[in-house]
């Protein structure tokens, strides 16, 4: 069991390791659109701990070019721990 952390609001979720991280993403107010990586809607910073997120998808690399600190909340899963995001 990992755990998402939200800056703005210092909410902390708890996710089962290998689950997607866009349920609770949502429930916090990020927005969604396609849930398919395309149109960048969801798109997230991770503050940290983005090593316990699963790799950048072909869509994430498409959309937001060079990895850095954004993702696509609809691309991601959780590997496990804690990871701190803000949107
Ligand atoms: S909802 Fe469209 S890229 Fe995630």
């Amino acid at each position: 069991m990992g755990k998402l952390i939200f800056e703005h609001s210092g909410e902390e979720k708890e996710i089962p390791d290998g689950e997607p991280i866009a349920s609770v993403c949502e429930e916090a107010g990020v927005p969604f659109a396609c849930t398919e990586g395309v149109c960048g809607t969801c798109v997230i910073e991770v503050v940290e701990g983005m090593e316990n997120l699963t790799s950048f998808t072909q869509e994430e690399k498409d959309f937001l070019g060079d990895e850095g600190h954004e993702r696509l909340a609809c691309q991601c899963k959780l590997r496990g721990g804690c990871v701190k995001i803000k949107f």
